[in-house]
Parts: structure tokens; C-alpha cells; sequence
């Protein structure tokens, strides 16, 4: 069986270290193993617009926008397959064939929606079409016969919705005619659920608590020495706690024993760090400074990339005809 992937996101603001870490990192990795026949990395436009029906041109532009960040980060596309999701108008006529599958009662529980609804305030006032939006995205998988889907852990409701559908396709119109998908989640567990500058849960572009890839280092600075650390360490001198601050969350995600040679070497590991920091002496400056050290070191090559690919926007339009185009012709 071939082995494809299938993965991709919503087009509403630039991307930003959490999905990254999360995600980006990996299927960059995963490209250049060679392991895959096939790579999708969807601009998921028509799913952005299931909650900014209103803002189309937010999405218009972030389109590029994403496209841009895929680049900088080593999406290459000599290996994978960048495409916009609403170029491809099939995705839409499946999802509407798959929408006979899955009962609504059934969507009400897909916790994800769930928790996406209280957190936009929708109740009454949900639009169909965000309701309906991981029918599309079993779509969107199975559409590409993927069988593996790399992405974060609030994503996983919508693999198991996709495997649903997929049975129940199968079940009725013929075995194997779809191909049951898998996850595949990021390998540190901090890295699923990065939490924003605030402390706050989720990175989010409305909640203002970002690190964007496309940051200058001055703005990744500011925004890292402001981080929320441990409310009750007030003094140098005093206990400091490491659940639940960021910093140490970050630095879980991002710090490589080789960067305490380079940029720290008080200390030989991250758990020294987080043993004195706990015993009480050691100040939130000076471990933001070193996380700091270390996340622009990551960011570097990215933004120049993307700073070199903005230079030349006419490079990232791919010219050959869209599948839209294709069908006149037929
Ligand atoms: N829901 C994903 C996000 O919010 C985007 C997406 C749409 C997706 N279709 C997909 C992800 C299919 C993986 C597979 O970012």
C-alpha cells in the first residue's frame, strides 16, 4: 500500500512557534525521510471561512501567508504538494456524499467542536458549515487516500471521526474502498499543546499571546522576556515553581543539550536548570535570556527564508493549470 500524507491548516492568521513545534517540525522531518510515496499540505481556506464568513479577505491574504511560513520552515515543494483546499471543488462534493454518514448527534459529541464552540461563543448561532467542518476534513484525507495524518492532539477527534466515516463508507458501498487514516502525533509531549506567552492554554492570534515564525528577533525577545512564569516567585531567593511556567514549558520544547555549551554553561542539563530554580537563587531573567538564546537560534534560518521568499512572491505561484481549469477541458 502506498504510504501518503495528508495534512494541512486554516489560513487565518501566520503561523507561530505552537504549530511548529507541534506539527511542522515533523513534517518536514517526515518529507525528507523518504519513507512517503506521497505528501499533501493543504491551505485549508474553505475550512477558514467555516467561522470568518465574514472576513474573507483575512483569509484570502493568510493563504500566502501560510504558504510562505510551509517554505521557510523546508516544505519543499520538489517533495511535497502545497495546494489550497478550495481549488480542489471535489473535497466539497464528497463532503457533501458524507454528510448522509454522520448523524448530528454524533458531531455534537466530537470534543473538539465542542470545545471550539464554547470558545467562539457560538451556541444558537453556530453556522452550518462550522458544524459540518470534520465531515469535510474526512473529506479532505480520504480524498488522497492518506493514511497518515500528522498533527496535534486537538485534531485527534477529527481522525476518529474520519475512521468512522470511513467504516461506515465502506460498509455499505464496498470494502477498501477508502483507506482508514491514522494520526500521527508529535513524539515530545510538551510539544502537543504549547501554551501562549500568557500562560494561557492555547496559542491564539485573538488572545495576542503568539510567537510567530515570521517575528523579528527583537519582537520574539520582548515577547519572551515578558513571559508568565511562577506567580509566587517574587524574589531571586525564593522557591520557584516549574509546572505551569511557560518558560519552562518552552524550554522543554526547544532546548538541546548542546545549547547550554554554547549559551549557558553555568549548568550541563535542563534538569539542573529546573533543580536550582526550584531550590530558590536562580531569576526569571536570567532563564528567559537563555530560552531566548535558543529559540531565536531556531527561528534564524526560518525567517531569513521567508524574508528571501518575500522578495519574490511570483515564485510561490505554481502556473500550471488548477484542477478547475483542467475540467473545461474535459
Ligand atoms: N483542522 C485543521 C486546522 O485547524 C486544518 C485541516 C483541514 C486539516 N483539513 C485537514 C488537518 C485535514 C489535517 C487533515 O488546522
Amino acid at each position: 500500500m502506498k504510504q501518503v500524507i495528508l495534512t494541512g491548516d486554516r489560513p487565518t492568521g501566520r503561523l507561530h512557534v505552537g504549530h511548529y513545534v507541534g506539527s511542522l517540525k515533523r513534517r518536514v522531518d517526515l518529507q525528507n525521510s523518504g519513507k512517503y510515496d506521497e505528501i499533501y499540505i493543504m491551505v485549508a481556506d474553505a475550512q477558514a471561512l467555516t467561522d470568518n464568513a465574514e472576513h474573507p479577505e483575512k483569509v484570502r491574504q493568510n493563504i500566502m501567508q501560510v504558504a510562505l511560513d510551509y517554505l521557510a520552515c523546508g516544505i519543499d515543494p520538489e517533495k511535497s504538494t502545497i495546494f489550497i483546499q478550495s481549488m480542489v471543488p471535489e473535497l466539497t462534493e464528497l463532503t457533501f456524499y458524507y454528510m448522509n454518514l454522520v448523524t448530528v448527534a454524533r458531531v455534537q459529541r466530537n470534543p473538539t467542536v465542542k470545545s471550539e464552540i464554547q470558545m467562539r461563543n457560538f451556541e444558537a448561532s453556530i453556522p452550518v458549515g462550522f458544524f459540518t467542518y470534520p465531515i469535510s476534513q474526512a473529506a479532505d484525507i480520504t480524498a488522497f487516500k492518506a493514511d497518515t495524518v500528522p498533527v496535534g492532539e486537538d485534531q485527534l477527534p477529527m481522525i476518529e471521526q474520519t475512521r468512522e466515516i470511513v467504516r461506515k463508507f465502506n460498509h455499505i458501498y464496498g470494502e477498501d474502498v477508502l483507506i482508514e487514516p491514522k494520526a500521527l502525533l508529535p513524539d515530545n509531549q510538551v510539544c502537543m499543546r504549547l501554551p501562549g506567552i500568557d500562560g494561557k492554554a492555547k496559542m491564539s492570534k485573538s488572545l495576542g499571546n503568539c510567537i510567530y515564525l515570521s517575528d523579528t528577533a527583537e519582537d520574539v525577545q520582548k515577547k519572551i522576556m515578558s513571559m508568565y512564569t511562577d506567580p509566587t516567585h517574587l524574589k531571586v531567593t525564593d522557591p520557584g515553581h516549574i509546572e505551569g511556567n511557560t518558560v519552562f514549558t518552552y524550554l522543554d520544547a526547544f532546548c538541546k543539550p548542546e545549547h547550554f555549551e554554547k549559551y549557558w554553561n553555568d549548568y550541563a542539563s535542563l534538569d539542573e536548570v529546573k533543580e536550582h530554580y526550584q531550590r530558590g537563587g536562580l531569576g526569571d531573567v536570567k532563564v528567559k535570556r537563555f530560552l531566548n538564546s535558543i529559540v531565536n537560534e531556531e527561528l534564524e534560518p526560518i525567517r531569513a527564508k521567508r524574508k528571501e521568499l518575500e522578495q519574490d512572491m511570483g515564485c510561490l505561484l505554481y502556473t500550471s493549470p488548477s484542477p478547475r481549469d483542467q475540467r473545461g477541458s474535459r
